[in-house]
């Protein structure tokens, strides 16, 4: 049994159709890849299995656990953290406030401050900088407290929105391995939304291409990459850059 199992999926901002039948799966302890052209639906469907959009048809399993339709704070509670795209955290408050915000499924503050402790152990310079304003951060160190607020929720499954986008080359390497180190270290499933798909070669194996609200191929990233249609995204998020 995957641990996150999608069937059948549809979506829609009111009248507008997004996902027309989405099949996609996680396996435990898998680094799963979505690439797709914008507009694609690929941050909509990350909305949907975090439980910030209601379905219109289909089924979200997730550990055995029908979860569709469910809102954010149960999908956050079994243990989803979504780390959305444009790395929204909170700029005029301090990293620390930002990470503490993130614990919200602990309750006693001793188990926040082991949390802190241990996500702060992974980013070094989140701890020099707990008394700053996130908006004082760089957009890399941004980027790396989205993903430290992500996980003080102890998550099984991060799902991680463009975490590259507007990063240097250098930063984007630095990033695969955190990407990494989010399931060596701290044991979270990760399904991965990237327009990059060379740092989504780097870090997952299984990857899904998705065009106009279908899923038009899936398997291996190293097989992929040699059909056209990858070909084509590839070039695309080369020309595109990073600053
Ligand atoms: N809040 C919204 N209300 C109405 N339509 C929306 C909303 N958010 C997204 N859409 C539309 O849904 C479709 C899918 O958008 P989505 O943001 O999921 O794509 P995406 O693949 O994440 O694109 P990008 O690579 O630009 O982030 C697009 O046509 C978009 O215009
Ligand atoms: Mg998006």
């Amino acid at each position: 049994m995957p641990l996150l199992q999608i069937d059948d999926l549809h979506t829609a901002y009111g009248r507008t159709r997004v996902h027309r039948g989405i099949e996609l799966h996680v396996e435990a302890g898998e680094i799963v890849a979505i690439l797709g052209p914008n507009g694609a639906g690929k941050s909509t469907l990350l909305s949907a299995i975090a439980g910030l959009i209601r379905p219109t048809g289909g089924t979200i399993v997730y550990q055995d656990q029908d979860l569709t339709g469910w809102t954010a704070d149960r999908a956050a509670k079994v243990g989803i953290s979504l780390v959305p795209e444009g790395r929204r955290i909170f700029q005029g408050m301090t990293v620390r406030d930002n990470l503490e915000l993130g614990a919200y499924v602990q309750s006693d503050r001793k188990s926040v401050d082991a949390d802190l402790d241990r996500v702060l152990e992974y980013f070094p310079i989140l701890r020099e900088r707990l008394d700053s304003q996130g908006s004082d951060l760089s957009g890399g160190q941004q980027q790396m407290l989205a993903i430290a607020r992500g996980l003080m929720a102890r998550p099984t499954l991060m799902l991680l929105d463009e975490p590259s986008l507007g990063l240097s080359p250098v930063l984007v390497k630095d990033l695969e391995a955190i990407i990494l180190g989010l399931r060596e270290q701290f044991g979270a499933s990760v399904l991965l939304v990237e327009q990059n798909a060379s740092l989504a070669l780097a870090v997952a194996q299984r990857g899904y291409l998705m065009q106009t609200g279908s899923i038009a191929a899936e398997g291996l990233l190293d097989e992929m990459r040699e059909t056209g249609l990858m070909r084509e995204l590839y070039l695309g998020a080369e020309a595109a850059g990073g600053d």
